[in-house]
């Protein structure tokens, strides 16, 4: 008890009071994109109309992990049924299989060479035209003058900019720092017309403001310059996709999970359907058991991810993983008096933690809402800026399998299904997600954080969904992370006392505490009517709404 009482009062240290409200609410990470899309939603914007503002402004005010020159994925449900959007970025045509087989590794990671075909601004547009309300063109003005008249930058901006310099190439300094040389200090304005000029070609030029004419030949040449091998054609052949969103029931409560290229939303699905069968709710939040037993459930979740890929070039087995007669065997495999180890698939491992990529949801009462994540994978994605437009590009390329056997970035060894081929997205851990209540989404969450997106998000379902907790306590509720390769449980630094440590290596856990979990984002809608949003006091964030 003495523990179970230290443990809680450990995990009071956070705010746990949600931002509220009655119409429509917004929680991301950037206090400025937030405010430019209550202003649309002031205007009579629409959900979309508000995440798409929201989006643009990102790309502006964060631009290293939300830049034009990412990927994503969004859960949506608007007039219909809840669907699923993939803008992952894709392999350019020239890359395949063995395209970085006598690479270096880092050619994956930083330059040219690691750049995937952006997907945000088709992103952004899809959602757009399906959905939207306001027109297209309404949705930039705060991105623009953001962009052209300069905004503060904040604490998170500045240490990820200086963190960075050396990987640059010549127009990310002069984008990132003062006259190309020095750092921004926190409070300082950062100016970024290139910027600005390429926004204002895809307001008024729409998708061809940027996969075609000057942004998409200056990220061409670009990509040559710093040895990679992306054409015009990859850009003007890139496509959103629209997917059938993976489903479960929990608690009466009915969750919408992003598919493959997704990994997220598998293991979420079997991570809940395990909570059940072994009956983690008869545990006491935090308790040994509850925690030993969350880490049991979520590595054998994750242990099939090192079988998935993209759905257009690989057979995911889905219905095998999510099978009851799987699940059942995995389930007894979990004993509450020690940890026990399965048999891998694969000798595949799963990336370790970074914080660039990055998650936001618009909700309203109604019933419609979106979550969305975006990533540029890596810090300023490849380092790689445009020369012109000043348009930081991603290193996508990295989630693939590109040297089969061998650890990429994060440590990771992945599966044959995610090697490299023209046209092909990576996997991905990213795991937007919705939830519905007698057919209305009351329910919106995702984060950001590589694999710890994907129990991040299972705890904050659970918290909020089993155990009534508001989303800003959920959010900010002491976390545990096993991702089945490697066999170490993270658990968050400094949130549990060292009696629940100790308990758990005694339950045979091999344990670490992690300065960096996922951050949470999420919007409930509660039985009263009022929303009530949640942001993550681990990173900068912000609610706001009408
Ligand atoms: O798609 C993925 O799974 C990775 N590119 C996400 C990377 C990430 O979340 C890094 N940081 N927070």
């Amino acid at each position: 008890m003495k523990t179970l009482i230290l443990a809680l009062f450990l995990s009071f240290s956070a705010h746990a009071v949600p931002f509220e409200g009655h119409k429509l609410l917004i929680t991301g990470p950037s206090p400025l994109a937030v405010e430019a899309g209550r202003k649309i939603a002031a205007q009579g914007g629409n959900v979309i109309d508000v995440a798409v503002a929201v989006g643009l402004t990102m790309s502006v005010t964060t631009p290293y992990y939300a830049a034009l020159g990412g990927g994503g994925f969004a859960v949506v449900k608007m007039n219909g049924a809840v669907e699923t959007l993939d803008f992952r970025e894709t392999a350019p045509a020239a890359t395949g299989k063995d395209y970085y087989k006598d690479l270096p590794k880092e050619a994956s990671i930083t330059g040219g060479t690691a750049v995937g075909v952006p997907g945000i601004p088709a992103g952004l547009f899809a959602l757009h035209q399906k959905y939207g309300k306001l027109k297209w063109e309404a949705l930039f003005n705060e991105a623009i003058s953001l962009a052209k008249d300069g905004f503060p930058v904040s604490g998170e901006w500045t240490h990820k900019d200086a963190s960075e310099k050396s990987r640059f190439n010549p127009a990310g300094h002069l984008a990132f720092y003062k006259a190309g040389q020095e750092n921004y200090k926190p409070g300082e304005i950062l100016k970024q017309p290139a910027l600005a000029n390429a926004l204002a070609l895809l307001k008024t030029k729409k998708l061809k403001g940027f996969y075609e004419g000057p942004v998409a030949a200056d990220i061409v040449k670009t990509v040559h310059e710093s040895g990679g091998k992306m054409e015009l054609a990859d850009l003007q052949n890139y496509k959103v996709r629209w997917l059938k969103p993976l489903t479960t029931d929990f608690e009466g409560y009915k969750i919408y999970l992003m598919p493959p290229p997704s990994s997220g939303g598998i293991i979420i699905l079997e991570a809940l359907k395990l909570i059940d069968d072994i009956q983690l709710k008869s545990k006491s939040p935090l308790s040994l058991d509850e925690l030993h037993g969350l880490a049991e459930v979520e590595s054998r979740a994750f242990r099939g991810r090192s079988l998935l890929g993209d759905p257009d070039f690989h057979k995911n087995p889905i219905e095998f993983l999510s099978s009851q007669k799987y699940l059942d065997e995995m389930a007894k495999t979990i004993s509450y008096k020690k940890s026990k180890v399965l048999k891998p698939f694969t000798d595949a491992d799963i990336p370790k933690e970074s914080s660039n990529t990055t998650h936001f949801c618009v909700q309203d009462t109604e019933g419609h809402a979106v979550a969305i994540t975006v990533t540029l994978n890596n810090n300023y994605g490849s380092a790689v800026v445009s020369d012109k437009f000043h348009i930081a590009l991603n290193d996508e390329m990295d989630d693939f399998t590109t040297h089969p056997g061998q650890a990429n970035m994060y440590g990771l060894t992945q599966g044959e299904g995610n090697t490299v081929a023209p046209g092909k997205r990576p996997l991905s851990s990213m795991s937007p997600t919705l939830v519905e209540k007698d057919g209305k989404v009351v329910m919106s969450v995702g984060a950001p954080g590589g694999p710890r997106i994907i129990t991040a998000v299972l705890q904050v379902l659970y918290r909020v969904l089993a155990q009534n907790m508001n989303v800003d306590m959920a959010i900010q509720y002491p976390r545990v992370h096993h991702q089945f390769n490697p066999n170490t449980l993270y658990v968050d630094k400094e949130r549990f006392s060292p009696e629940i440590l100790q308990g758990l290596r005694d339950r045979g856990h091999t344990v670490e505490e992690a300065n960096s979990m996922a951050k949470g984002y999420a919007i409930f809608l509660r039985p009263d009517g009022v929303l009530e949003a949640g942001f993550d006091a681990r990173g900068e964030g912000a609610d706001g709404g009408i």
